[in-house]
């Protein structure tokens, strides 16, 4: 038996990749640390929660007595590290936030790593999981491999650049076995609704006006977040340590032409007449400091590891849009209270 500690399970890909765990492999005892912020909920690992080879414990990764205590109790082999903070735009207004959890927080667990594994390391790894969005920002041409230079540009991604450093240093300095991946955009089930998909499905649902940032034409390579599970369970079997892997799926698009065709999947779902949600469609004042492209180029996975996406973006698309339509209790307990002030906050105030 070997035992696990995932991070941020409770989220929006820890929670695919806990499941994804704990149903493959019986043989691992999963543990679950997630402090629940307005982005963690237990509702979202329900079917699972059950099973004899999975524990949640409610804590902060920031925690320095928390957490070498749950490695001397646990005496885990191997760490997937998912919990952050993760919205851009909350990172704009509250980067020490990001700096806490994901710069102190990943620092922290990295810490306890090697105190506990320092006499033996063998067969021990620290998996970080990060965000193409550290490579900064693409022109209309080019793809972000694992030698691009870092130039990050948001809060987010300034925290998950340093978060990413802290992580190789620790294998140069103290030999830590490592891996990390950097992925483009996720979409699917169980996504909280600040980010765009889900913003928008429930927009369109609800008739709200759906909020385009400028004039929509920034470019995001957006991948199913149950290949991306599937991706971290190879890379965490057969990555090499100290190695980086990129993850992406070769699927760009523009956010209006995405949103287009969500409100055309919509209009279908909902037995509205064509173009009848595509007519919420509104522009709003950008992000600032709005990157323009990103783009990924997963062949280092494929090749080394034999990693390649499962679905097609319109079937991934549906399915999320079937998934969120299906599960309206869901969204109603995700976006009352705190939901509400922040939207209002985001969106109608600004
Ligand atoms: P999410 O915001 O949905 O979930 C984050 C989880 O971390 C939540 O359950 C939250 O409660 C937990 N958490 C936050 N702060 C914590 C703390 N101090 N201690 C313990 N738990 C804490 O995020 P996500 O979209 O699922 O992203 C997960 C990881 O994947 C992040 O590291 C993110 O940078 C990375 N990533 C995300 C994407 C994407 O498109 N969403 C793409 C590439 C990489
Ligand atoms: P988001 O889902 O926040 O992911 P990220 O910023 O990490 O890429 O945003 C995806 C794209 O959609 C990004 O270009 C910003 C844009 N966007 C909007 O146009 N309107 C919105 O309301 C949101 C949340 C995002």
């Amino acid at each position: 038996m070997k035992t696990l500690l995932i991070t941020g399970g409770a989220g929006f890909i820890g929670s695919h990749v806990v499941r994804l765990f704990v149903t493959k492999y019986p043989e691992y005892h999963i543990v679950n640390l997630d402090v629940l912020t307005y982005a963690g909920n237990l509702e979202n690992l329900r079917d699972i929660e059950k099973l004899p080879n999975y524990t949640f414990v409610k804590g902060d990764i920031t925690d320095e007595v928390l957490v070498p205590e749950l490695f001397a109790k646990y005496q885990f082999d191997g760490v997937i590290h998912l919990a952050a903070e993760s919205h851009v735009d909350r990172s704009i207004t509250d980067p020490f936030a990001f700096v806490r959890t994901n710069v102190f927080g990943t620092t922290n667990l990295l810490n306890a790593a090697k105190n506990a594994w320092k006499d033996n390391m063998k067969g021990k790894l620290f998996y970080h999981v990060s965000t193409d969005e550290v490579y900064g920002s693409l022109g209309d041409t080019g793809f972000f491999t694992e030698e691009t230079a870092y130039d990050p540009r948001s809060p987010y991604s300034a925290a998950k650049a340093s978060s990413d450093h802290f992580v190789r240093a620790y294998y140069h300095t103290y030999g830590l076995p490592i891996v990390i991946s950097n992925c483009s955009n996720n979409y699917g089930s169980h996504q909280f609704p600040e980010k765009l998909i889900p913003l928008a499905i429930h927009n369109i649902k609800n008739n709200k006006p759906i909020p385009i940032y400028g004039k929509g034409e920034n470019v995001r390579d957006w991948l199913w977040v149950n290949d991306h599970a599937q991706a971290i369970d190879v890379i965490y079997h057969n990555g090499k340590n100290g190695e980086t892997y990129n993850i992406g799926g070769h699927n760009e698009w523009t956010n209006i032409d995405l949103i287009r065709m969500l409100c055309k999947i919509m209009d279908k779902k909902l037995g509205r007449q064509p173009g009848e949600s595509a007519k919420l469609i509104t522009f709003v004042k950008d992000r600032a400091g709005h990157d323009l492209r990103y783009a990924i180029d997963p062949t280092k996975l494929s090749e080394e590891l034999g990693w390649n996406p499962s679905l097609q973006f319109e079937e991934g698309l549906e399915k999320t849009v079937t998934w969120y339509l299906d599960n309206q209790e869901w969204m109603d307990h995700v976006t009352s209270g705190q939901y509400q002030s922040y939207y209002q906050k985001q969106y109608v105030e600004r």
